[in-house]
């Protein structure tokens, strides 16, 4: 039951005295959605992702059930109300399917706790003791940006499959991973001029240290364009960039995000992979749908890039981009959203020593996420 351990550290732009708030990886992050069962469905037959815990009307729960899937570290919870009137019911009808928890596995959920709404957090759930007969979870939460939450998830005194109130979800239908490994990055959209508000709050309120910092120049193309600094954690295992729009001549993806999720939310999850050419076949082969640039983007790529390990030939076939950074190289790919509306998606990523975020890619990319916007009309 462990989570993402990263081997390079990130390079500090500034640092803390000391880290009030460690984490040792990604717990899960959880999903509000429509149809759990259904969404299930599609995260193991699309992604790969293997029946891990279940909880609803057979566990005792008669206001939510949900699914729990894995792959390797990467924990992925599916809930849906089970009647009207409930929060995750609001939360669907304001944003559609979309990402509301984002729990992070601490050694003592309390601490963190105190730690962070001492500094300013907003409490979202006080230390609750959670117990069952394979020993007891301590959780904690706090409000992030939006509707988000955080929570901490202390477990050293637990051996269960999941969390109290799950039981074990076995079934016949076990289709094969598809090699995604553990998350890599989680970018938060947040509105008109909130970026440095929640720089701020990850800084001092969670101890995290800014590790680069995007500007419009960086990121733009003739119609839109948008800011962002990436945040991470005292060990590097927990990095989130966060976007907000700016001024372009129309509207960018970030604004289109904000107006369809009603609100600040996660715009992307980043997942990684030791072979993104395998797990991108095999991907796209059960149905997942890329975001393609045109084929010229590798007419000139490697001129950018240098020599890379990989043949450029079946990157091209896939769509798959690359970047290059002062450590190494990185190799990307950017979903189509997940949902009816145009927001949530995912990125599969593979790192050869760049410990950035594809920043040479944004242009081409931009320039394809309008194209898509402009079928959408909403460019
Ligand atoms: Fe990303």
């Amino acid at each position: 039951m462990s989570t993402t351990t990263l081997s390079q550290e990130p390079k500090k732009i500034f640092a803390e005295a000391e880290d009030f708030l460690p984490i040792n990886g990604t717990d899960y992050v959880e999903l509000y959605v429509g149809n759990c069962k259904q969404a299930a469905h599609y995260y193991k037959t699309a992604f790969g992702f293997q029946s891990l815990a279940y909880s609803g009307l057979e566990t005792g729960n008669a206001e939510i059930e949900s699914y729990v899937l894995m792959q390797d570290k990467i924990r992925l919870v599916l809930s849906s109300p089970l009647k009207a009137g409930t929060e995750i019911g609001k939360h669907i009808d304001k944003h559609g399917d979309g990402l509301k928890v984002v729990a992070l596995w601490v050694d003592d959920a309390t601490i963190s706790y105190e730690e962070t709404t001492k500094r300013g957090a907003k409490s979202f759930m006080k230390p609750t003791v959670e117990k069952d007969q394979f020993g007891e979870v301590v959780k904690s939460g706090i409000h992030t940006y939006g509707e988000t939450v955080h929570l901490f998830i202390e477990r050293k005194n637990y051996s269960g499959v999941f969390l109290p109130g799950f039981k074990e979800w076995k079934t016949d239908y076990n289709p094969v991973d598809t090699g995604l490994k553990y998350v890599d990055h989680m970018v938060g959209n947040v509105g008109w001029g909130e970026m440095n508000k929640w720089v701020d709050f990850y800084g001092h309120v969670m101890g995290f240290t800014q590790l680069m910092s995007f500007d419009d120049k960086d990121i733009s193309t003739d119609y839109t364009a948008l800011m962002s600094k990436v945040m991470s954690n005292g060990n590097g295992r927990i990095k989130f960039p966060i976007n907000e729009p700016a001024e372009g001549k129309k509207k960018s993806q970030v604004e289109e995000y904000l107006d369809f999720y009603g609100d600040s939310g996660v715009q992307h999850v980043a997942v990684a992979t030791d072979n993104i050419i395998e797990t991108v076949t095999a991907l796209r082969d059960r149905g997942v749908e890329f975001l393609r640039v045109p084929s010229v983007y590798y007419d000139t790529v490697l001129d950018r890039v240098g020599t890379i390990d990989e043949d450029l030939e079946p990157l091209k076939e896939l769509g798959i981009l690359i970047d290059r950074d002062d450590e190494g190289y990185l190799l990307q790919i950017f979903t189509k959203p997940v949902e009816p509306r145009p927001t949530m998606f995912f990125e599969i990523i593979q790192r050869k020593g760049a410990q950035s975020f594809g920043k040479g890619n944004f242009k081409a990319l931009f320039e394809a996420i309008e194209r898509e916007q402009e079928l959408r009309g909403t460019l």
